[in-house]
Order: structure tokens, then C-alpha cells, then sequence
């Protein structure tokens, strides 16, 4: 399963890209509004940083103007993948990018019938934001795999990117349904490396190896 960044912090991107687990970055409006920065300088920025898929999202609502806007940002890096929101026009502009090369990640994912539109529609990624049902007491988690079963059914090859992600088990459960990609909070990612009983077996190796007095260098 791949491994995407859910940030437009440049730095939290350079703290972990060296690591070898970023695959690819996910971005959205509020992101880019956190990150205090300019979107096109941002997304430029973190596709000379990082090989993967970099998903930079269109802020109109219409089909016209998500178009000429997609077509703007894809043409920032050849690993632009152009975020469009899963409405009508949305999905109109999907097939429009999709039939002209552009990667698109169709977001805004909350529902199994929106995902098999999605795929209809060329998506290269879909976004169902699991968090976001978690929530409000859906099960998040279940549509992944609704959407993993559906795809495979029928060979769709639109990648399922876990989106939303809230802790360490969203990460897991993506991996055993199936699920194609995890797009995940830096701090969440940091979680990953860690167990308390890691710890207390380094501590008491280290503690143990000190007593022989050995050193290996
Ligand atoms: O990639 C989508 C993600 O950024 C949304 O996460 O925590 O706002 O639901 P959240």
C-alpha cells in the first residue's frame, strides 16, 4: 500500500521524504490555507520535493472554471494529480482531465454509488474521507471496503485513496481491505514508528549491553 502525506507544510514534507515511506502528497484548500502560503508556489514546491503523485485541488464549484483551473495546476508538474470535488460538475471535469492525460483525485468521498461514479468518470484516485464518517457515526471504514469489493468486481482501475485518516488503525484497516493508497497526517505517520514495548526492549537491551563493557566500534 502506498504511502501519501496529507499536508502542504513544506517542512513536515522534508522531515519525513527522506524516510523512503512518502509516495505521494495530498493537498486541499484548507491545507494550502493553513500552510499560509501561495497554492501554485506550494504545489511547485512539493512537486520538485517528492516523485509520487501530488494532488493539488481546483476552488471553483462550475465545470468551466474547475476546468480551466485544472488544466492550470496540471500544467505546474507532469506529478499533478488535479483534486476535483465528487459533484456533477466535478465528475464532468474528471472525464474532460482524464481524457487529456491529467491524473485527477476525485475527493469529497462519502458514499459507495459516488466512488462508482468516480471510476466511470476516469478518476485516477477517489477520496472517500473516512474520518469524516467516523464522525458522525457511519463506519468509515466500511465504505472503503464496499468500494475495494465494487472495483475489483469489475477491474475498475481507479486507485482507492484513503482519505480523512484520523489515527494508526485507519492505516491498518486500508492495508487488509485493500485499499490502494493511505493519505496520512505527518503526526499520524510519526505514530506509526512507535510502541511502548519497543522502548522498554531497547532500553533494556542498551541497559544490559552497557554491563558487558563491549563496545562495537
Ligand atoms: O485529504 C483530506 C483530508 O485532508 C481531510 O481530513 O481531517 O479534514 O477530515 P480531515
Amino acid at each position: 500500500m502506498k504511502l501519501f502525506l496529507d499536508t502542504a507544510n513544506i517542512d513536515e514534507i522534508k522531515a519525513l521524504n527522506n524516510t523512503g515511506f512518502v509516495d505521494g502528497v495530498t493537498t486541499n484548500p484548507s491545507l494550502i490555507a493553513k500552510s499560509g502560503r501561495d497554492l501554485m508556489e506550494t504545489i511547485a514546491e512539493i512537486c520538485d520535493l517528492v516523485d509520487g503523485p501530488v494532488s493539488a485541488e481546483v476552488t471553483a464549484t462550475d465545470a468551466e472554471t474547475m476546468l480551466k483551473e485544472g488544466q492550470k495546476l496540471a500544467k505546474i508538474a507532469d506529478n499533478v494529480a488535479v483534486k476535483v470535488p465528487l459533484t456533477e460538475a466535478g465528475l464532468l471535469v474528471c472525464k474532460a482531465l482524464s481524457d487529456q492525460g491529467t491524473m485527477v483525485n476525485v475527493t469529497l468521498c462519502f458514499s459507495t454509488a459516488q466512488a462508482l461514479l468516480a471510476a466511470k468518470a476516469g478518476a485516477k484516485f477517489i477520496s472517500p474521507f473516512v474520518g469524516r464518517l467516523d464522525d458522525i457515526g457511519s463506519n468509515g471504514m466500511g465504505l472503503i471496503e464496499e468500494i475495494v469489493t465494487i472495483y475489483a468486481n469489475y477491474d475498475m482501475r481507479t486507485e482507492v485513496l484513503v482519505a480523512s485518516v484520523r489515527g494508526v488503525q485507519h492505516v491498518v484497516d486500508a492495508a487488509l481491505m485493500g485499499a490502494d493508497v493511505a493519505t496520512v497526517p505527518p503526526q499520524v505517520i510519526s505514530a506509526m514508528f512507535k510502541h511502548p514495548l519497543t522502548d522498554k526492549g531497547l532500553a533494556a537491551f542498551m541497559s544490559d549491553w552497557e554491563k558487558t563493557g563491549q563496545s562495537i566500534l
